[in-house]
């Protein structure tokens, strides 16, 4: 039997763009989603589909017997900053507990890789640098404490149970294949290049500016926007990594080391479309830091990453294009 790789939350944004990826370099792909959030139409044919739970350890127990799966990569989660703040238990479930079962069933299956999706949140606030893997982790708000909880839970089951990891610390994804097999589809989406978008586009009349205050350059927060084609192929050389290194134990930032604010943002995507998008300005959100900028030095030299789409008008366009794509199929 050839050897597969397990995706969890294979038909999510993340998730659907790394499956992609795999494929594309020439690894069976397996995938589990619950479809709270992602769409069965996300996950690419060539991909086995099962529609469960990660909390649901017989299902797991049955697919670790079903294929013979040489790592898991874990996207399956919830994720946005502020519905946390709100719903802390949602997240410490989603996110801790689950993780916990998957790790109990992979090391009852045999099965000794793990990729796993953290986030910047995990850091806190950067403050005005870069933020590099060994600054301290320092969580202000629930989302990014139940990922370090769970990088926690990896780290010590690895030690003591001879389990090899990468863990992928995302900083702020966007964008979408730019073949447009996939995209963001999310509904009710709140990430910034998502809703700028759509209000290029006319389905919002206006783009909040959450938070003028901050102390940045103009005030507004400022993020290191990721395109997700280029995480999803960080994705892939991580896979590679643990399958050719033993003892692997790597946590990696995934960013490109350029911050942009929310009105730079707004910018882009204004010459982008063409269309000035309103923006009003409002309180920031709970939970939101001033500045989260990676460092990339050490998944460049780890996994020899190299960026393809280092560029935020890019990471924008291709946005749009998946909108405008989504909405011809709607109409057609
Ligand atoms: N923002 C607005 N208006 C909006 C949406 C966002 O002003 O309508 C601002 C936010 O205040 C923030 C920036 O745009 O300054 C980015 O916000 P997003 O909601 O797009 O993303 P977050 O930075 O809150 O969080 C995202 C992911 C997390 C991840 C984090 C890492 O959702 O999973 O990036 O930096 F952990």
């Amino acid at each position: 039997r050839r050897s597969a790789v397990l995706v969890t939350g294979g038909a999510g944004y993340i998730g659907s763009h790394a499956v992609l990826a795999l494929l594309d370099a020439g690894h069976d792909v397996v995938v589990i989603d619950n479809l709270s959030s992602g769409f069965r139409w996300a996950v690419h044919p060539d991909a086995t589909f099962y529609q469960g739970d990660v909390a649901d350890s017989a299902l797991l127990g049955r697919i670790f017997k079903e294929h013979r799966i040489a790592a898991v990569l874990h996207f399956a989660g919830s994720l946005i900053v502020s519905e946390s703040v709100g719903n802390p238990l949602k997240y410490y479930h989603n996110n801790s507990e689950t993780s916990r079962l998957l790790l109990s069933a992979m090391i009852d299956g045999g099965v000794r890789n793990i990729v796993f999706s953290s986030t910047a949140a995990v850091y806190g606030d950067g403050q005005h640098g870069l933020v590099e893997e060994t600054s301290p982790t320092q969580p202000i708000n629930p989302y990014g404490m139940s990922k370090l909880l769970t990088e926690a839970m990896i780290r010590d089951t690895a030690r003591a149970h001879g389990m090899d990891y990468c863990i992928l610390r995302y900083f702020n994804v966007a964008g979408a294949d730019p073949d447009l097999r996939s995209g963001q589809s999310t509904i009710g989406a709140t990430h910034l290049i998502k809703v700028a978008v759509e209000a290029a586009l006319g389905r919002r009349s206006h783009v909040a500016v959450f938070g003028s205050d901050f102390p940045t350059r103009d005030g507004t927060g400022i993020r290191d926007y990721i395109h997700v084609s280029d995480l999803a192929d960080a994705h892939v050389l991580a896979l590679d990594h643990l399958l050719n290194h033993d003892g692997a134990a790597l946590t990696l930032n995934c960013g490109y080391g350029t911050g942009y604010s929310v009105s730079e943002v707004l910018d882009s995507v204004d010459r982008v479309s063409g269309i000035r998008v309103p923006r009003r300005m409002e309180p920031r959100r709970s939970g939101d830091p001033a500045s989260l900028v990676a460092s990339n030095a050490r998944i460049r030299e780890a996994l020899g990453w190299l960026p393809r789409h280092d560029c935020l008008d890019a990471i924008v366009q291709h946005a749009l294009a998946w909108e405008q794509a989504m909405e011809a199929r709607k109409v057609g």
